[in-house]
């Protein structure tokens, strides 16, 4: 069985294909991960512009789906180019029409692949972005009479930390007790916390009330004049800094009892702080990357240590782009009770793809019922 994943809920446009290797023990071989990143579209405005996004996915989707299929070795050309039906498509991809033509002329290239189903990101995100990347997928899906399964984001984010990477092959987590777990979901749209009772049985317990984490590393890079995404450039001048000056921010809504977080107040103040300052030196910068980071892995541990002892939890998951940041991985695993265990996303999996979208295709197909094209529909508030 072949499972192909679509991603373009924000500003990478990604297609993957997996092949189960094992139904028991849920093994799959990855025989493609392309992502497609925009950054540089971004980097002139400081962040995700959503019709940019939208054009640049438009743009980029056929030649991603054909590198995803060729490194498959799921291509076949035609003998001869077939003239195909171009009235249902064109309608399908009535809102999409800069890629119309070229898609058409891959489909009437290229053989019907090799492939199960095609599992696509439909919520939460970006609203055009993630119609693009559903329209697309059911002109695919309609055209090659393959079924298609709508998946939520920050689940795929979520159920891809449950797996291993060896070599190519990924492996499910044997460990059963694991449940219940805690899920943090960190990443430039979202940070939530979820009571997990099982493998795609989740429950958002808290989220953030104003800016997510990855948001609030974006934005206060901004304010230190870096490019977007700042996350990385923040992470990597806080690991250069060596004391000297010292800064102090504050760390919002820690001490509440509930587990919503709030990130605008920190970024209020070092905006302030920046302002106050007549002319940061490379020090500042580092003292103040150092102190941002550790601010926002304060707030995000605080929390989740609240929630996995109030819940009795056994196990902490975490997902999202954020999590590649290595301090913060450091200190969960130092913070956390040592008998708490903590699931990482596989390396490179950390930031958007869609080899977990394929993945929570896979696993949900077996419950799901057999879409109609019509049902499938972006919703940029999607919960889980
Ligand atoms: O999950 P993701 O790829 O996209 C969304 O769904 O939002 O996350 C992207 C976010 C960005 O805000 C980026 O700055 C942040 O992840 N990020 C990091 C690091 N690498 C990426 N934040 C802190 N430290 C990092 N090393
Ligand atoms: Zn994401």
């Amino acid at each position: 069985m072949k499972i192909l994943g679509i991603e373009t809920s924000c500003d990478d446009t990604c297609a993957s294909v997996i092949e189960l290797k094992d139904e028991k023990d849920i093994e799959f071989l990855i025989l493609s991960d392309i992502i497609s990143s925009q950054i540089e579209v971004h980097k002139e405005w400081g962040g995700v512009y959503p019709s940019l996004a939208r054009r640049e996915h438009q743009k980029n989707l056929t030649s991603v789906l054909k590198e995803s299929l060729g490194k498959s070795k799921l291509l076949k050309k035609k003998k001869s180019k077939e003239v195909i039906d171009r009235k249902p498509l064109e309608e399908i991809l009535q809102r999409e029409e800069s890629l119309t033509n070229e898609l058409i002329e891959f489909l009437s290239e290229y053989e019907k692949p090799d492939l199960n189903l095609i599992a696509v990101t439909s919520g939460p995100g970006l609203e055009p972005s993630l119609w693009t990347g559903i329209n697309f997928t059911k002109a695919l899906s309609s055209y090659w009479e393959i079924p298609i399964i709508p998946i939520n984001h920050i689940e795929a984010h979520l159920t891809i930390s449950f797996f291993s990477l060896d070599n190519n092959l990924l492996k499910i987590n044997s460990d059963k007790d694991i449940f219940p777990g805690i899920g943090l979901i960190v990443s430039g749209g979202h940070t939530q916390l979820v009571l997990i009772k099982g493998i795609g049985d989740y429950k958002i317990i808290g989220e953030t009330r104003d800016d997510a984490a990855g948001e609030c590393f974006d934005k206060t890079a901004r304010i230190l004049g870096m490019e977007y995404p700042g996350g990385p450039e923040i992470a990597q001048k806080a690991a250069e800094h060596r004391g000297g000056i010292e800064i102090s921010l504050p760390r919002p809504m820690t001490k509440t009892k509930n587990y919503d977080f709030s990130f605008s107040g920190l970024k209020t103040a070092v905006l302030y702080h920046h302002r106050s300052v007549f002319d940061p030196s490379e020090e500042y910068i580092r003292a103040m990357s150092y102190e941002i980071q550790q601010a926002i892995i304060d707030i995000l541990i605080e929390k989740t240590l609240r929630a996995v002892n109030n819940f009795k939890a056994k196990s902490i998951i975490l997902g999202g782009g954020v999590t590649s940041n290595k301090e913060l991985q450091k200190q969960f695993i130092e913070k956390k009770d040592p008998k708490t265990k903590i699931f990482f996303p596989p390396a490179g999996s950390q930031m958007d793809n869609a080899l977990m979208v394929a993945v929570v295709g896979y696993l949900k197909k077996k419950n799901s019922k057999k879409y109609k094209l019509k049902e499938i529909k972006a919703n940029s508030n999607l919960k889980i």
